[in-house]
């Protein structure tokens, strides 16, 4: 009884139970928050996960520029919901080099973070071009104006570097040849050995169909089909993160 008289007394006093009110909090503030800045990170480890190639890295732009993030997420959840119908749960280190994350909650149409693989190029060309051909009840817009547009890519080697500086490993060299880069993924027959030396699991082929330019849609599709690609799940161990 004599712990809650002396309650009482922080209960009648206002200003007090506000001042002690604000130390309780800032505790719990410092012990979420504090750890934070002692771990050297906060992302496991992945094998497979790479940063993007330029062109992969161009259409992700696109993908930003149109607002796609408007109707799609790239956020599977661990619910068996879910993953039944869009694969494994998503990982932070699958997002780990995307600045900024297209996580997102709001699903006008399906999560996007395994599409990679699911459909052809065609497929997506299609759909991109006139979605309702394939789903009649798609409230999808249309997006063939991406097919006619050549991918400006002049400034990709800059794109590159202000990723390395907010933390993208991508290195001196695969910087200076962006450009080459961007070419060599979306040119059939290209010689393609310098892209995959310095980019492991990567898609190279003529993505909208049209070998004669290089587009905006083939940025964007090569990017659509390496959403959710890079980790293994067939090998990939959860628990060997839990350490
Ligand atoms: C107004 C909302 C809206 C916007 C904006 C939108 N989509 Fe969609 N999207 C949908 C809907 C609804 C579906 C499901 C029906 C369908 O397949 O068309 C869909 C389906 C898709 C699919 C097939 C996914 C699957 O697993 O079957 C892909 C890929 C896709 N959208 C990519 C894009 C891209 C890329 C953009 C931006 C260029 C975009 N969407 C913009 C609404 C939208």
């Amino acid at each position: 009884m004599a712990l809650l008289d002396k309650h009482g007394v922080i209960e009648r006093n206002a200003t007090l139970l506000l001042t002690l009110s604000l130390v309780v909090v800032c505790i719990g503030g410092i012990v979420e928050v504090a750890p934070l800045f002692y771990f050297q990170n906060t992302i496991e480890k992945v094998d497979g996960m790479r940063p993007y190639t330029p062109l992969e890295l161009a259409g992700r732009d696109i993908y930003v520029r149109e607002g796609c993030y408007v109707c799609h997420s790239q956020m599977i959840r661990p619910f068996r919901d879910e993953t039944e119908r869009y694969g494994h749960y998503s990982l932070a280190a699958e997002s780990m080099y995307d600045h900024p994350f297209q996580w997102g909650s709001k699903r006008t149409g399906p999560d996007l973070a395994r599409v990679g693989g699911r459909y052809s190029d065609e497929w997506h060309v299609e759909h991109l071009t006139h979605p309702q051909a394939l789903v009649p009840e798609s409230i999808m817009p249309r997006y063939g104006f991406l097919a006619e547009t050549p991918l400006e890519f002049q400034n990709i080697a800059a794109n590159l570097k202000a990723s390395s500086m907010v933390g993208v490993p991508y290195s001196e060299e695969a910087i200076a040849n962006a450009q080459q880069d961007v070419i060599a993924q979306a040119t059939p027959d290209a010689d393609t050995s310098g892209l995959l030396a310095r980019y492991t699991n990567v898609r190279t082929e003529d993505f909208d169909g049209d070998p004669s330019k290089i587009t905006e849609m083939d940025a964007l599709v090569a990017y659509l089909q390496m959403l959710g690609t890079l980790v293994d799940f067939s090998t990939y161990d959860a628990k060997a993160n839990y350490r």
